[in-house]
């Protein structure tokens, strides 16, 4: 087979890829490891940059998230009963779309279906060759038998565990990385959500997000030791300490009921440089990755996405390399202005082990600039519903 693109990953990098690039006539090939309905039964965050809603758009896959989804024009941060809001309308004029990234892979994968788009599962051995050349290929194997792919281009959008990265030698990468000390539980409840908004909640119990899919699914989260994991919380354990974490307005309009969902999510920053290796171009998580905090995770994806497809529409269509010449630096920009806000986040909601007394002070001022400051928020405001690209 020969394909101009060859795509590894299946997730929602991948799919908006080959979705963009089909618009433009340019052919591309997905390889995944796993089934579709594995992929589809993930559950991840859900709140969407305006970048990424125009990047739907121009995929052609935004009419139901355009029917579904919600404009949230701001959230509501809280720490201990003190609570407060930001407007990100009144600050920068944006706002961000709540849907969850469940249902725009879902959607991904019904327009390159609908398009007649090659996506290969349980391609297992994916190996990507001569990547430092003009002609790379990929190999994969399905059933047993191995089966090759020339190309122009790979797109390594495979994740953090994927092949992709590591197909970049250990002298040419150059590895960030901060693990934290504690990890998010979450549920998914088929209950109305406890506000119409989000809700960031820091305590001295340690941190708490109340966030939502739609009018009857809710999905919570509250910080939690490394060393717990689901089944040490019964869901009443869960509801309860929830209770603890959110200001009592909240608590006490608090609706539960049985979780359909309950896992625990590790938090690490991560970044890998450069993102391109001759013809291997990294996107989303096989570059980089943020604590949930800052809902940046499909944003920084979306943003990877956007810059390798006018790079690769530069090239093809103009034969100009300059745009896939510049992906890296262009890229790795945005991106570590993304990491920046989910670990500034993650540090001024969440508990640490070892924080003294000072510190504690310095994270409770912190939290009051950000309510007494029009500066702040605006920054705040910027950072959440993403920066320029
Ligand atoms: N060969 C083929 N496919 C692979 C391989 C491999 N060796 N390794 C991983 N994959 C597949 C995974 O099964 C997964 O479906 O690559 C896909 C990567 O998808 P994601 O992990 O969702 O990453 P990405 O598409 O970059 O989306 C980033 O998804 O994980 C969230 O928090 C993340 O919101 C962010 C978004
Ligand atoms: C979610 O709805 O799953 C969610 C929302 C905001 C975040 C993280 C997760 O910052």
């Amino acid at each position: 087979m020969r394909r101009q693109v060859c795509i590894i990953g299946g997730g929602p990098s991948g799919l908006l890829l080959s979705q963009l690039l089909h618009r433009q006539g340019i052919d591309s090939v997905v390889l995944e490891r796993k089934t579709r309905d594995y992929v589809l039964s993930r559950i991840r965050a859900g709140i969407l940059e305006t970048g990424m809603v125009n990047l739907m758009r121009e995929a052609g896959v935004s009419e139901r998230m355009d029917r579904e989804g919600y404009i949230h024009e701001g959230t509501v941060i809280a720490h201990g009963d003190d609570r407060f809001g930001i407007n990100f309308k009144d600050l920068t004029g944006d706002h961000v779309m709540i849907y969850g990234q469940t249902e725009v892979t879902r959607d991904l994968y019904d327009a390159r279906d609908a398009a007649g788009g090659t996506v290969i599962f349980n391609a297992e051995g994916v190996t990507i060759h001569d990547a430092d050349s003009d002609a790379p290929y990929v190999t994969y194997i399905t059933e047993g038998t191995e089966h090759r792919i020339d190309c122009d281009f790979v797109a390594g959008c495979d994740g953090f565990h994927g092949v992709s990265r590591r197909t970049i030698p250990l002298d040419v990468r150059r590895e960030y990385e901060k693990v934290y000390p504690f990890g998010w539980l979450g549920i998914l409840s088929e209950t109305p959500p406890v506000h119409d908004e989000l809700i960031y909640a820091g305590s001295d119990r340690g941190f708490a997000l109340c966030s939502m899919r739609n009018d009857n699914l809710s999905r919570y989260y509250v910080q939690c030791s490394l060393s717990d994991s689901p089944e040490d919380w019964t869901d009443d354990a869960f509801w309860d300490e929830l209770r603890k974490r959110i200001p009592q307005e909240f608590a006490d309009q608090l609706i539960t009921g049985p979780s359909i969902e309950k896992s625990i999510a590790p938090l690490r920053s991560f970044v890998t440089e450069p993102m391109r290796w001759g013809r291997l171009f990294l996107c989303g998580d096989a570059a980089h990755i943020v604590p949930p905090t800052g809902a940046k995770g499909l944003n920084t994806a979306a943003s990877d996405i956007h810059y390798l497809y006018q790079g690769l529409l530069q090239f093809y269509h103009e034969g100009d390399s300059e745009g896939i010449d510049r992906y890296s630096e262009k890229a790795l920009a945005r991106i570590w202005k993304a990491e920046r806000f989910s670990w500034a986040t993650t540090n001024l909601l969440h508990r640490y082990p070892d924080q003294s007394p000072f510190d504690l002070k310095m994270q409770k001022a912190d939290v009051a600039f950000l309510r007494d400051n029009h500066a702040a928020q605006t920054a705040f405001a910027q950072n959440y519903v993403g920066l320029p690209y």
